[in-house]
């Protein structure tokens, strides 16, 4: 017999909702029947299109999360916030050197941080995101691309701060740089680019491009995962990786809702 989840009370955007313990924020909006056409994208924690902000029941202060990373709790009140716009600057990388003052050309205002650390507190990450513009702002470009390297470019952070930084693509930026001119080059890499313009995969896509969407989806539900060294099987890959709890389990009990709103 299967258990069922006991159920919790959280606000969207005003409103009372009863969902089951153990969803993920973005599976408990799809439980009280919202569709979400935006600030939605891998459901993973890779894409940073599902930033959150919420708070605790008798609590003033303002948390920051991803909702399909972040199990939703009793009492939550919270709001979506599906795309943070950050104006990034042109540039070319070819055109560039990494010298110390290269970003602070592009983008000035890092030499406006107050040093308030808001930005590593509502990092969903856990990166430290002030000491990556505080690096920037030294001119260390290994350094800001090795803080940042997990930034998954959500703006999250941008938008705490008091000093109107840009911080994700100041953090790119300096991974560009730190790939281009400081880190050595791949080997690996530069012998798969090789097989790519010699056409080596090309009838292998080829077949892909050609399939239909279901026959995709066998293809992809029949895969499997490198066998890891010293584990003496391979693992069916399904519902591996992801949330907690995959939304798509509880897509199927959510009841047709012809005036479902759709969180944009
Ligand atoms: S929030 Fe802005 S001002 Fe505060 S530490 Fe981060 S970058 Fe600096
Ligand atoms: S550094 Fe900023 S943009 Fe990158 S993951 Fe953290 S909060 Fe999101
Ligand atoms: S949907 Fe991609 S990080 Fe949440």
């Amino acid at each position: 017999m299967i258990e069922q989840p006991s159920m919790i009370t959280m606000q969207l955007m005003g409103k009372r909702y009863e969902v089951p313990s153990g969803l993920t924020i973005m599976a408990a909006i799809e439980y009280a029947g919202y569709k979400l056409v935006r600030g939605s994208g891998c459901r993973a924690g890779f894409c940073g299109a599902c930033p959150t902000i919420y708070r605790m029941a008798d609590d003033h202060r303002l948390h920051t999360a991803l909702a399909c990373q972040t199990l939703v709790k009793d009492g939550m009140h919270l709001v979506q916030v599906p795309y943070v716009p950050v104006a990034k600057r042109i540039y070319t990388l070819d055109d560039l050197q990494p010298v110390p003052n290269t970003i602070l050309q592009y983008y000035p205002e890092i030499a406006g941080c107050v040093a308030c650390n808001t930005c590593s507190r509502a990092c969903p990450q856990g990166i430290q995101v002030m000491d990556y513009i505080q690096a920037a702002l030294r001119g260390d470009i290994e350094r800001a691309a090795q803080i940042s390297f997990e930034c998954i470019s959500c703006g999250i952070c941008s938008s705490r701060c008091p000093a109107d930084i840009k911080h994700y693509p100041v953090a790119q930026m300096a991974r560009r740089l730190y790939g281009k001119y400081i880190t050595s080059s791949s080997q690996h890499l530069a012998a798969r680019v090789a097989q790519l313009d010699n056409g080596e995969f090309d009838a292998e896509m080829n077949t892909l491009m050609s399939m239909s969407v279901e026959q995709l989806k066998a293809r992809y539900e029949q895969r499997t995962f490198e066998t890891v060294a010293g584990a003496n099987q391979e693992r069916s890959a399904t519902r591996q990786w992801g949330s907690a709890i995959d939304p798509v389990d509880y897509q199927d009990e959510l009841e047709p809702d012809e005036a479902a709103c759709s969180v944009s």
